[in-house]
């Protein structure tokens, strides 16, 4: 693919800070994520942590993207994380992992903070156990993507790029 110097072209254009600050992603991954690779791999695949937050980084130089990423196993932890976001990242891609099913506190977050928040999950969820089906963040979400193993975060980093291109033409 094309590189794409998103921030540095608009940087010599007006309003090229508010361009430039469209670009910045923080990609939050969940409980037990920091085991990708041994954990479950029927399900998961074999594909590690590092291995997809480094490949989100390279792809998000590609798409004029600055992408941070944060794991954690605790639900207060990534509510801070999302806290610590507000007014620095344009936009939030979101595995909860399991927290998914049962976190009010990082749906709040969520909404507390205004950033808009892309779902995703390795596996499709619906395959699964019932108590799998819910998640709640669905309804605050942008959109939620799920079922295709790493690939799934790749998707989103796509979908955010969109995102934010339609939101600089004001079509969102
Ligand atoms: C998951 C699905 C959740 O149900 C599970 O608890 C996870 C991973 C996924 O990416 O498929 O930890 O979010």
């Amino acid at each position: 693919m094309a590189k794409r110097r998103r921030a540095t072209s608009a940087a010599a254009e007006p309003g090229a800070l508010t361009r430039a600050r469209q670009g910045a992603v923080l990609v939050v991954h969940g409980p037990n994520l920091n085991l990708l690779g041994v954990r479950e791999p029927e399900v998961y695949g074999r594909t590690t942590l590092d291995d997809i937050d480094r490949q989100l980084k390279a792809m998000g130089e590609e798409l004029g993207l600055k992408v941070e990423t944060f794991q954690s196993n605790s639900e207060g932890a990534i509510v801070d994380r999302i806290q610590a976001a507000r007014g620095k990242s344009d936009i939030l891609l979101i595995n909860p992992g399991a927290y998914t099913h049962t976190s009010v506190a990082i749906r709040d977050a969520i909404l507390g903070v205004g950033i808009p928040a892309i779902e995703l999950h390795l596996s499709n969820v619906y395959k699964r156990e019932p108590f799998r089906h819910h998640s709640t963040i669905a309804d605050v979400a942008i959109g939620r993507i799920m079922g295709f193993g790493a690939e799934s975060y790749y998707l989103a980093l796509r979908a955010a790029r969109t995102f934010l291109d339609a939101a600089t033409k004001g079509s969102n």
